[in-house]
Protein backbone atom coordinates (compact mmCIF):
# COMPACT_ATOMS: atom_id res chain seq x y z
CA UNK A 1 0.00 0.00 0.00
CA UNK A 2 0.86 3.37 -0.28
CA UNK A 3 1.12 3.98 3.63
CA UNK A 4 3.65 1.11 3.69
CA UNK A 5 5.62 2.31 0.85
CA UNK A 6 5.86 5.65 1.89
CA UNK A 7 6.72 4.61 5.40
CA UNK A 8 9.74 2.61 3.94
CA UNK A 9 11.11 4.78 1.35
CA UNK A 10 11.80 7.40 4.08
CA UNK A 11 13.11 5.18 6.65
CA UNK A 12 15.42 3.73 3.62
CA UNK A 13 16.05 5.78 0.71
CA UNK A 14 18.35 8.82 0.58
CA UNK A 15 17.22 10.35 -2.22
CA UNK A 16 19.76 12.23 -4.74
CA UNK A 17 19.90 16.38 -4.48
CA UNK A 18 17.04 16.30 -1.63
CA UNK A 19 17.42 17.60 1.91
CA UNK A 20 15.98 14.58 3.25
CA UNK A 21 15.06 16.78 6.40
CA UNK A 22 12.53 18.68 4.34
CA UNK A 23 11.47 15.59 2.02
CA UNK A 24 10.25 13.29 5.30
CA UNK A 25 7.86 16.13 5.76
CA UNK A 26 5.90 15.63 2.15
CA UNK A 27 4.01 12.98 1.09
CA UNK A 28 6.43 11.31 -1.61
CA UNK A 29 5.49 10.46 -4.91
CA UNK A 30 5.83 6.73 -5.27
CA UNK A 31 6.01 6.23 -9.33
CA UNK A 32 4.46 2.79 -10.06
CA UNK A 33 4.25 2.48 -14.19
CA UNK A 34 4.47 4.80 -17.23
CA UNK A 35 2.44 5.13 -20.35
CA UNK A 36 3.82 7.86 -23.34
CA UNK A 37 3.80 11.24 -21.82
CA UNK A 38 2.42 10.13 -18.45
CA UNK A 39 3.59 8.99 -15.21
CA UNK A 40 1.32 7.18 -12.82
CA UNK A 41 1.55 6.51 -9.15
CA UNK A 42 0.71 3.68 -6.57
CA UNK A 43 -2.72 5.35 -6.25
CA UNK A 44 -3.44 5.18 -10.15
CA UNK A 45 -3.20 9.37 -9.90
CA UNK A 46 -1.48 10.25 -13.51
CA UNK A 47 1.16 13.39 -14.04
CA UNK A 48 2.26 14.68 -17.47
CA UNK A 49 5.78 13.92 -17.30
CA UNK A 50 7.36 17.88 -17.58
CA UNK A 51 10.91 16.66 -16.98
CA UNK A 52 11.17 13.68 -19.25
CA UNK A 53 12.52 11.97 -16.16
CA UNK A 54 15.22 13.53 -15.65
CA UNK A 55 15.77 14.63 -19.16
CA UNK A 56 15.58 11.63 -20.91
CA UNK A 57 12.72 9.99 -21.95
CA UNK A 58 12.75 10.58 -25.82
CA UNK A 59 9.37 8.39 -27.21
CA UNK A 60 7.68 8.44 -23.68
CA UNK A 61 6.82 5.32 -21.18
CA UNK A 62 6.36 1.62 -22.22
CA UNK A 63 6.98 2.39 -26.24
CA UNK A 64 6.08 -0.98 -27.52
CA UNK A 65 9.00 -1.03 -29.92
CA UNK A 66 11.76 -0.71 -27.40
CA UNK A 67 9.97 -2.87 -25.16
CA UNK A 68 10.26 -5.66 -28.09
CA UNK A 69 13.87 -4.47 -28.90
CA UNK A 70 14.62 -5.08 -25.25
CA UNK A 71 13.22 -8.36 -24.44
CA UNK A 72 14.80 -9.50 -27.78
CA UNK A 73 17.97 -8.66 -26.80
CA UNK A 74 16.96 -9.82 -23.42
CA UNK A 75 16.51 -13.81 -25.19
CA UNK A 76 20.00 -13.50 -25.83
CA UNK A 77 21.83 -12.11 -23.41
CA UNK A 78 21.73 -9.60 -20.73
CA UNK A 79 25.39 -8.42 -20.50
CA UNK A 80 29.26 -9.56 -21.16
CA UNK A 81 32.26 -7.33 -20.51
CA UNK A 82 33.65 -5.12 -23.59
CA UNK A 83 37.33 -5.20 -21.69
CA UNK A 84 39.14 -7.67 -24.23
CA UNK A 85 35.95 -8.73 -25.98
CA UNK A 86 33.36 -7.51 -28.18
CA UNK A 87 29.24 -7.84 -28.47
CA UNK A 88 27.34 -7.11 -31.32
CA UNK A 89 24.66 -4.75 -30.33
CA UNK A 90 27.59 -2.38 -28.81
CA UNK A 91 29.57 -2.65 -32.20
CA UNK A 92 26.48 -1.95 -34.30
CA UNK A 93 25.75 1.35 -31.96
CA UNK A 94 29.39 2.61 -32.28
CA UNK A 95 29.16 2.43 -36.39
CA UNK A 96 25.51 4.35 -35.77
CA UNK A 97 26.18 6.95 -33.81
CA UNK A 98 29.54 7.74 -35.67
CA UNK A 99 27.00 7.99 -38.83
CA UNK A 100 26.22 11.43 -37.20
CA UNK A 101 29.12 12.53 -36.75
CA UNK A 102 31.69 11.59 -39.25
CA UNK A 103 34.55 13.73 -38.51
CA UNK A 104 34.94 11.33 -35.34
CA UNK A 105 35.98 7.77 -35.18
CA UNK A 106 35.91 6.15 -32.25
CA UNK A 107 33.38 5.45 -29.65
CA UNK A 108 33.73 5.03 -25.92
CA UNK A 109 31.09 3.60 -23.79
CA UNK A 110 30.48 3.87 -20.18
CA UNK A 111 26.91 3.88 -18.38
CA UNK A 112 26.45 7.63 -16.61
CA UNK A 113 26.74 11.29 -18.46
CA UNK A 114 29.03 12.03 -15.67
CA UNK A 115 31.33 8.87 -16.62
CA UNK A 116 31.24 10.00 -20.00
CA UNK A 117 32.83 13.47 -18.90
CA UNK A 118 35.47 12.34 -16.78
CA UNK A 119 36.86 9.88 -19.75
CA UNK A 120 36.45 12.77 -21.95
CA UNK A 121 38.30 14.75 -19.22
CA UNK A 122 41.13 12.18 -18.74
CA UNK A 123 41.54 11.66 -22.66
CA UNK A 124 42.12 14.98 -23.00
CA UNK A 125 44.31 15.20 -20.52
CA UNK A 126 46.53 12.01 -21.62
CA UNK A 127 46.57 13.34 -25.51
CA UNK A 128 48.93 15.79 -24.76
CA UNK A 129 51.19 13.17 -22.66
CA UNK A 130 51.17 10.83 -25.55
CA UNK A 131 52.34 13.45 -28.04
CA UNK A 132 55.26 14.91 -26.34
CA UNK A 133 55.04 14.17 -22.54
CA UNK A 134 57.81 17.05 -22.24
CA UNK A 135 57.23 19.90 -24.26
CA UNK A 136 53.23 19.41 -23.15
CA UNK A 137 54.17 18.89 -19.37
CA UNK A 138 52.40 21.51 -18.24
CA UNK A 139 49.60 21.38 -20.56
CA UNK A 140 47.18 19.94 -17.29
CA UNK A 141 44.52 22.59 -16.92
CA UNK A 142 40.72 22.71 -17.67
CA UNK A 143 38.78 25.67 -19.09
CA UNK A 144 34.62 25.54 -18.78
CA UNK A 145 31.81 28.33 -18.47
CA UNK A 146 30.49 30.03 -15.18
CA UNK A 147 27.54 27.96 -13.87
CA UNK A 148 29.10 24.70 -16.00
CA UNK A 149 27.69 21.10 -15.01
CA UNK A 150 29.17 18.19 -16.05
CA UNK A 151 27.84 15.75 -13.41
CA UNK A 152 28.35 15.01 -9.74
CA UNK A 153 32.06 12.81 -9.74
CA UNK A 154 34.88 14.35 -8.78
CA UNK A 155 36.28 15.23 -11.99
CA UNK A 156 32.90 16.27 -13.47
CA UNK A 157 32.35 18.74 -10.51
CA UNK A 158 36.27 19.68 -10.84
CA UNK A 159 35.18 21.59 -14.08
CA UNK A 160 31.83 22.53 -12.24
CA UNK A 161 30.59 25.99 -11.65
CA UNK A 162 27.77 26.07 -9.63
CA UNK A 163 28.15 26.95 -6.17
CA UNK A 164 25.31 25.24 -4.65
CA UNK A 165 26.23 22.19 -5.54
CA UNK A 166 30.72 22.11 -5.88
CA UNK A 167 31.79 24.64 -3.41
CA UNK A 168 31.88 22.68 -0.47
CA UNK A 169 34.19 19.95 -2.79
CA UNK A 170 36.88 22.57 -3.75
CA UNK A 171 39.77 21.00 -2.00
CA UNK A 172 39.30 18.08 -3.73
CA UNK A 173 39.07 19.43 -6.95
CA UNK A 174 41.82 19.42 -9.74
CA UNK A 175 42.28 23.54 -11.10
CA UNK A 176 40.18 24.75 -13.76
CA UNK A 177 39.93 28.48 -15.41
CA UNK A 178 36.53 30.19 -15.27
CA UNK A 179 34.92 31.99 -18.09
CA UNK A 180 32.08 33.86 -18.63
CA UNK A 181 28.48 31.99 -20.53
CA UNK A 182 26.47 34.20 -22.36
CA UNK A 183 23.90 34.61 -19.89
CA UNK A 184 21.93 37.37 -21.58
CA UNK A 185 18.95 37.60 -19.08
CA UNK A 186 21.40 38.73 -15.91
CA UNK A 187 23.88 40.89 -18.23
CA UNK A 188 22.47 43.38 -19.94
CA UNK A 189 24.73 45.75 -18.83
CA UNK A 190 26.98 44.62 -21.68
CA UNK A 191 24.69 45.51 -24.27
CA UNK A 192 22.67 43.35 -26.80
CA UNK A 193 22.81 39.41 -26.78
CA UNK A 194 26.01 39.89 -29.58
CA UNK A 195 27.74 42.31 -27.14
CA UNK A 196 26.99 39.53 -24.57
CA UNK A 197 28.81 36.96 -26.83
CA UNK A 198 31.62 39.38 -27.76
CA UNK A 199 32.48 39.98 -24.13
CA UNK A 200 32.38 36.08 -23.01
CA UNK A 201 34.75 35.12 -26.37
CA UNK A 202 36.73 38.30 -25.44
CA UNK A 203 37.31 36.97 -21.87
CA UNK A 204 38.18 33.22 -23.36
CA UNK A 205 40.74 34.81 -25.78
CA UNK A 206 42.01 36.57 -22.78
CA UNK A 207 42.71 33.42 -20.84
CA UNK A 208 43.98 31.13 -23.92
CA UNK A 209 46.22 33.99 -25.19
CA UNK A 210 48.06 33.73 -21.90
CA UNK A 211 47.62 30.33 -20.89
CA UNK A 212 47.03 27.94 -24.10
CA UNK A 213 50.58 26.20 -22.85
CA UNK A 214 48.78 24.68 -19.60
CA UNK A 215 45.34 24.19 -20.84
CA UNK A 216 44.68 20.52 -22.56
CA UNK A 217 41.08 21.38 -23.22
CA UNK A 218 37.90 23.86 -23.38
CA UNK A 219 34.53 21.73 -22.02
CA UNK A 220 31.02 23.23 -22.48
CA UNK A 221 27.49 22.37 -22.68
CA UNK A 222 26.44 23.30 -26.46
CA UNK A 223 23.70 25.99 -26.98
CA UNK A 224 21.88 25.40 -24.01
CA UNK A 225 23.63 25.35 -19.94
CA UNK A 226 20.89 22.87 -18.72
CA UNK A 227 21.66 22.71 -14.61
CA UNK A 228 22.07 26.41 -14.66
CA UNK A 229 18.81 27.07 -15.11
CA UNK A 230 18.49 26.57 -19.07
CA UNK A 231 20.43 28.83 -20.38
CA UNK A 232 20.19 29.26 -23.93
CA UNK A 233 23.48 30.88 -25.29
CA UNK A 234 22.89 33.11 -28.14
CA UNK A 235 23.65 32.32 -32.06
CA UNK A 236 27.67 32.34 -32.98
CA UNK A 237 28.90 31.70 -28.80
CA UNK A 238 29.69 27.95 -29.40
CA UNK A 239 30.90 28.68 -33.21
CA UNK A 240 33.47 31.04 -31.49
CA UNK A 241 34.33 29.02 -28.79
CA UNK A 242 35.69 26.61 -31.40
CA UNK A 243 37.17 28.79 -33.32
CA UNK A 244 39.76 29.87 -30.37
CA UNK A 245 40.00 26.48 -29.49
CA UNK A 246 41.45 25.66 -33.06
CA UNK A 247 44.02 29.01 -32.75
CA UNK A 248 44.86 28.32 -29.47
CA UNK A 249 45.94 24.77 -30.37
CA UNK A 250 43.22 23.39 -27.17
CA UNK A 251 40.89 20.72 -27.58
CA UNK A 252 37.31 20.68 -27.40
CA UNK A 253 35.11 18.96 -25.52
CA UNK A 254 30.79 19.11 -26.16
CA UNK A 255 28.85 17.37 -23.08
CA UNK A 256 25.90 16.60 -24.93
CA UNK A 257 24.31 14.48 -22.45
CA UNK A 258 21.28 16.41 -21.60
CA UNK A 259 20.63 18.49 -25.38
CA UNK A 260 21.98 15.00 -27.22
CA UNK A 261 19.20 13.21 -29.25
CA UNK A 262 16.83 15.56 -30.01
CA UNK A 263 16.31 17.60 -27.19
CA UNK A 264 17.08 20.78 -28.83
CA UNK A 265 15.11 20.45 -32.36
CA UNK A 266 18.23 18.76 -34.02
CA UNK A 267 19.75 14.87 -33.16
CA UNK A 268 22.48 16.58 -31.60
CA UNK A 269 23.36 20.48 -30.54
CA UNK A 270 26.69 20.73 -32.58
CA UNK A 271 24.88 20.86 -35.63
CA UNK A 272 23.14 24.05 -35.60
CA UNK A 273 26.18 25.57 -35.41
CA UNK A 274 28.38 23.07 -37.55
CA UNK A 275 31.23 22.89 -34.74
CA UNK A 276 33.31 19.92 -34.64
CA UNK A 277 34.66 19.21 -31.45
CA UNK A 278 37.60 17.12 -30.64
CA UNK A 279 35.42 15.01 -28.15
CA UNK A 280 31.73 14.49 -27.71
CA UNK A 281 29.68 13.18 -24.15
CA UNK A 282 26.56 11.59 -24.89
CA UNK A 283 24.35 10.24 -22.55
CA UNK A 284 20.73 10.71 -21.39
CA UNK A 285 18.72 10.31 -24.27
CA UNK A 286 20.48 7.73 -25.93
CA UNK A 287 18.21 5.17 -24.87
CA UNK A 288 15.36 6.53 -25.25
CA UNK A 289 15.08 7.20 -21.42
CA UNK A 290 15.19 2.86 -20.86
CA UNK A 291 18.99 2.60 -19.39
CA UNK A 292 21.87 3.80 -18.47
CA UNK A 293 24.33 4.28 -21.10
CA UNK A 294 26.72 6.95 -21.67
CA UNK A 295 29.39 7.17 -24.80
CA UNK A 296 32.19 9.35 -25.11
CA UNK A 297 33.26 9.80 -29.06
CA UNK A 298 36.53 10.62 -30.40
CA UNK A 299 38.08 12.25 -32.99
CA UNK A 300 40.79 10.07 -35.06
CA UNK A 301 43.80 12.59 -34.18
CA UNK A 302 43.09 12.04 -30.84
CA UNK A 303 42.53 8.48 -31.16
CA UNK A 304 45.91 8.08 -32.86
CA UNK A 305 47.95 9.74 -29.94
CA UNK A 306 46.88 6.22 -28.23
CA UNK A 307 48.43 3.76 -30.37
CA UNK A 308 51.89 2.79 -29.53
CA UNK A 309 53.76 -0.82 -28.09
CA UNK A 310 52.25 -2.28 -25.17
CA UNK A 311 55.69 -0.96 -23.05
CA UNK A 312 55.05 2.60 -23.77
CA UNK A 313 52.55 2.95 -21.61
CA UNK A 314 49.97 5.01 -24.03
CA UNK A 315 47.18 2.58 -23.61
CA UNK A 316 44.13 4.22 -21.66
CA UNK A 317 44.01 2.59 -18.70
CA UNK A 318 40.23 3.05 -18.15
CA UNK A 319 36.97 1.22 -18.23
CA UNK A 320 33.79 0.30 -16.13
CA UNK A 321 32.15 -2.86 -15.54
CA UNK A 322 29.16 -2.32 -17.65
CA UNK A 323 30.61 -0.43 -20.25
CA UNK A 324 28.97 -1.35 -23.64
CA UNK A 325 25.79 -3.52 -21.96
CA UNK A 326 23.97 -5.14 -24.37
CA UNK A 327 20.39 -4.42 -22.85
CA UNK A 328 21.20 -0.59 -23.06
CA UNK A 329 22.91 -0.94 -26.77
CA UNK A 330 20.06 -2.51 -28.52
CA UNK A 331 17.58 -0.05 -26.70
CA UNK A 332 19.94 2.66 -27.56
CA UNK A 333 19.95 1.42 -31.38
CA UNK A 334 16.51 1.18 -31.59
CA UNK A 335 15.87 4.51 -30.24
CA UNK A 336 17.69 5.94 -32.73
CA UNK A 337 16.49 4.23 -35.58
CA UNK A 338 12.41 5.16 -34.14
CA UNK A 339 13.97 9.07 -33.82
CA UNK A 340 14.32 8.40 -37.39
CA UNK A 341 11.42 6.30 -38.76
CA UNK A 342 8.92 8.40 -36.96
CA UNK A 343 10.35 11.65 -38.06
CA UNK A 344 10.67 13.20 -34.44
CA UNK A 345 13.08 15.94 -35.17
CA UNK A 346 10.33 17.18 -37.74
CA UNK A 347 7.69 17.12 -34.70
CA UNK A 348 10.19 18.26 -32.28
CA UNK A 349 10.99 21.65 -34.48
CA UNK A 350 7.42 22.23 -34.84
CA UNK A 351 5.73 21.29 -31.14
CA UNK A 352 9.03 23.97 -30.20
CA UNK A 353 6.99 26.49 -32.49
CA UNK A 354 3.85 26.07 -30.47
CA UNK A 355 4.95 25.70 -27.51
CA UNK A 356 6.96 29.32 -27.40
CA UNK A 357 3.24 30.46 -28.13
CA UNK A 358 1.61 29.08 -25.47
CA UNK A 359 4.83 29.97 -23.02
CA UNK A 360 4.71 33.17 -24.04
CA UNK A 361 1.28 33.82 -22.14
CA UNK A 362 3.36 33.23 -18.60
CA UNK A 363 4.30 36.67 -19.30
CA UNK A 364 1.37 37.72 -17.87
CA UNK A 365 2.21 36.68 -14.24
CA UNK A 366 4.25 39.61 -13.15
CA UNK A 367 6.60 37.24 -10.99
CA UNK A 368 7.77 35.33 -14.34
CA UNK A 369 10.85 37.03 -15.11
CA UNK A 370 12.65 35.20 -18.21
CA UNK A 371 11.09 32.68 -20.07
CA UNK A 372 14.08 30.77 -22.11
CA UNK A 373 13.86 28.03 -24.45
CA UNK A 374 15.66 25.63 -27.08
CA UNK A 375 13.91 22.85 -28.59
CA UNK A 376 11.57 21.35 -26.24
CA UNK A 377 14.38 22.71 -23.00
CA UNK A 378 12.52 25.64 -21.57
CA UNK A 379 13.30 27.96 -18.24
CA UNK A 380 11.14 30.01 -16.61
CA UNK A 381 12.73 32.32 -14.01
CA UNK A 382 10.83 33.43 -11.29
CA UNK A 383 11.76 36.45 -9.90
CA UNK A 384 10.24 38.88 -7.02
CA UNK A 385 11.00 41.92 -8.88
CA UNK A 386 10.90 42.20 -12.42
CA UNK A 387 12.39 45.20 -12.94
CA UNK A 388 15.16 44.57 -10.65
CA UNK A 389 15.30 41.05 -11.22
CA UNK A 390 15.82 39.84 -7.78
CA UNK A 391 14.68 36.57 -6.82
CA UNK A 392 12.67 35.70 -3.90
CA UNK A 393 14.55 34.33 -0.90
CA UNK A 394 15.86 30.70 -0.97
CA UNK A 395 13.98 29.80 2.74
CA UNK A 396 10.64 31.08 0.95
CA UNK A 397 11.21 27.60 -1.16
CA UNK A 398 8.52 29.14 -3.68
CA UNK A 399 9.93 27.59 -6.99
CA UNK A 400 9.51 24.14 -4.98
CA UNK A 401 6.22 24.97 -3.82
CA UNK A 402 5.04 26.06 -7.49
CA UNK A 403 6.44 22.51 -8.40
CA UNK A 404 4.37 20.61 -5.69
CA UNK A 405 1.30 22.73 -6.92
CA UNK A 406 1.63 21.54 -10.30
CA UNK A 407 2.12 17.80 -9.50
CA UNK A 408 -1.54 18.29 -7.32
CA UNK A 409 -2.96 19.62 -11.12
CA UNK A 410 -1.07 16.57 -12.71
CA UNK A 411 2.44 17.91 -14.08
CA UNK A 412 5.62 16.80 -13.00
CA UNK A 413 8.18 19.11 -12.90
CA UNK A 414 11.70 20.43 -10.97
CA UNK A 415 13.34 23.42 -10.21
CA UNK A 416 16.94 24.91 -10.90
CA UNK A 417 17.40 27.92 -8.09
CA UNK A 418 15.14 30.14 -9.21
CA UNK A 419 14.21 28.31 -12.34
CA UNK A 420 11.09 26.26 -13.34
CA UNK A 421 12.52 23.78 -16.21
CA UNK A 422 10.39 22.47 -18.59
CA UNK A 423 11.27 19.69 -20.70
CA UNK A 424 9.04 17.14 -21.69
CA UNK A 425 8.88 13.87 -23.13
CA UNK A 426 10.19 14.56 -26.45
CA UNK A 427 7.33 12.79 -28.29
CA UNK A 428 4.92 14.32 -25.97
CA UNK A 429 1.98 15.31 -28.11
CA UNK A 430 1.04 19.17 -28.35
CA UNK A 431 -2.39 18.33 -26.81
CA UNK A 432 -0.55 17.29 -23.83
CA UNK A 433 2.04 20.20 -24.26
CA UNK A 434 -0.34 22.83 -23.78
CA UNK A 435 -2.31 21.05 -21.00
CA UNK A 436 1.40 20.76 -19.09
CA UNK A 437 1.16 24.70 -19.67
CA UNK A 438 -2.12 25.70 -18.56
CA UNK A 439 -0.84 23.92 -15.60
CA UNK A 440 1.83 25.45 -15.18
CA UNK A 441 0.48 29.09 -15.87
CA UNK A 442 -2.46 28.35 -13.34
CA UNK A 443 0.63 26.84 -10.51
CA UNK A 444 2.40 30.01 -10.81
CA UNK A 445 -0.55 32.36 -10.57
CA UNK A 446 -1.84 29.86 -7.34
CA UNK A 447 2.39 31.06 -5.46
CA UNK A 448 1.95 35.03 -7.00
CA UNK A 449 -1.05 34.75 -4.98
CA UNK A 450 0.53 33.66 -2.19
CA UNK A 451 3.47 35.17 -2.33
CA UNK A 452 1.61 38.35 -2.86
CA UNK A 453 0.25 37.84 0.83
CA UNK A 454 3.63 36.99 2.31
CA UNK A 455 6.06 39.88 0.89
CA UNK A 456 3.98 42.31 -0.27
N1 LIG B 1 26.45 16.72 -18.44
C1 LIG B 1 25.35 17.49 -18.53
C2 LIG B 1 25.32 18.61 -19.47
C3 LIG B 1 24.23 17.20 -17.72
O1 LIG B 1 23.16 17.98 -17.77
C4 LIG B 1 24.30 16.08 -16.85
C5 LIG B 1 23.19 15.73 -16.00
C6 LIG B 1 25.48 15.33 -16.81
C7 LIG B 1 26.53 15.67 -17.63
C8 LIG B 1 25.65 14.15 -15.89
O2 LIG B 1 24.93 13.07 -16.35
P1 LIG B 1 24.56 11.88 -15.31
O3 LIG B 1 25.81 11.44 -14.67
O4 LIG B 1 23.62 12.50 -14.33
O5 LIG B 1 23.93 10.85 -16.18
N2 LIG B 1 20.57 18.06 -10.66
C9 LIG B 1 19.59 18.78 -11.40
C10 LIG B 1 19.44 18.31 -12.80
C11 LIG B 1 20.70 17.93 -13.47
C12 LIG B 1 20.32 17.33 -14.76
C13 LIG B 1 21.08 16.10 -15.03
N3 LIG B 1 22.17 16.45 -15.88
C14 LIG B 1 18.24 18.71 -10.72
O6 LIG B 1 18.28 18.70 -9.50
O7 LIG B 1 17.20 18.70 -11.36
Amino acid sequence: SYAQLEQWDKQYVWHPFTQMKQYVNERPLIIERGKGSYLYDVNGRRYLDGYASLWVNVHGHNDPELNAALSEQLEKIAHSTLLGSANVPSILLAKRLLEYWPHMSKVFYSDTGAAAVEIALKIAYQYWKNLDPVRYATKNKFVSLKEAYHGDTVGAVSVGGMETFHRIFAPLLFERIEVPAPYVYRMEEYGSEQDVVRHCLNELERVLASQHEHIAAVIVEPLVQGAAGIIVHPRGFLKGVEALCRQYGTLLICDEVAVGFGRTGTMFACEQEEVAPDLVCLGKGITGGYLPLAATLVTEKVYAAFLGNVEEDKTFYHGHTYTGNQLSCSVALKNIELIETRGLLDDVQRKARRLAGWLERLYDIPIVGDIRQKGLMCGIEIVKNRRTKEVFPRAAMLEHRIILEARRRGLVIRPLGPVLTFIPVLAMSEAEMEEAVRILYDSIVCLYEQARAEFG
